[in-house]
């Protein structure tokens, strides 16, 4: 039986493998993630293969508007940007200020200022006011906020859909806690209630995956919203 801490090692190592050939450094991911460093806001972001997966995703639907929910310093934002055409917006919602400022620097400094708009405020709130002012429908949508409000956060996701809209969801197995029914934690009950009701959802087509990496052991949920 392998050693967890060798496992660790090993998906790190094949991260660091794949990111030579698929992901090459560039000075200013790099100069995003050390300013993300400095303002010690915890490098929650996704990794620089699964930034550059959401980019593939939204190239692969053509998305023109994206949604983003929970910003921290712009590191995926900024990869989700890269696929825009000259047109596009993302709107990305957080409810730090702290880190929505340091996000719109690193936006900015990627050459994204015109095509991210960084919401500060409750995601829940945000997107309240986003649904009244007729501001959908999104191509592509990213949750990866407060797990506990997942099931919000899909309420409102399918709310500023149209059929054909991309939904992906980080953070779906949490170390595998997720298949812990009576855990007491609320990010786990939050993902266990989100992943039961998309599977469950009339109006959405999905399926989870379970990654490893340089961020540890986790998953992605994908949905695309179907016609009424
Ligand atoms: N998508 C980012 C990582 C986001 S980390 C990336 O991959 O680069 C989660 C972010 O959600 C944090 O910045 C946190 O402050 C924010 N957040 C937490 N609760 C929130 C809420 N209720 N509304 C909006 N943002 C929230
Ligand atoms: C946490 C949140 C994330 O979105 C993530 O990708 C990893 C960890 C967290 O809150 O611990
Ligand atoms: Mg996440």
């Amino acid at each position: 039986m392998t050693n967890i801490d060798d496992l660790f090692a090993r998906w790190d190592a094949v991260d660091q493998y794949l990111e030579a050939r698929y992901v090459p450094t560039e000075d200013v991911l790099e100069t995003v993630l050390n300013n993300t460093e400095a303002a010690d806001i915890r490098a929650i972001n996704v990794a620089p293969n699964q930034g550059k997966m959401l980019m593939l995703f939204a190239q692969m639907c053509g998305a023109k508007r994206i949604l983003e929910i929970g910003t921290l310093a712009g590191y995926s934002a900024i990869w989700m940007a890269r696929a825009l055409p000259q047109d596009g917006q993302i709107i990305s919602l957080e409810y730090d200020p702290r880190h929505a400022d340091v996000a719109r620097k690193n936006i900015a400094l990627a050459g994204f200022a015109d095509k991210v708009d960084v919401r500060v405020g409750l995601a829940v709130d945000s997107l309240a006011q986003m649904v009244e002012a007729g501001e959908g429908p999104f191509d592509f949508i990213f949750i990866d906020a407060d797990k506990p409000s997942n099931p919000q956060y899909l309420d409102y996701a399918l709310k500023l859909s149209r059929p054909g809209t991309v939904i992906v969801a980080d953070n779906v197995v949490r170390d595998g806690a997720v298949i812990d029914a009576h855990s007491s934690d609320p990010n786990v009950q939050g993902v266990r209630e989100f992943n039961d009701l998309v599977a469950a959802s009339p109006r959405l087509n999905a399926t989870a995956i379970q990654t490893v990496g340089s961020k540890g052991y986790d998953g992605f949920a994908l949905a695309i919203v179907l016609a009424e």
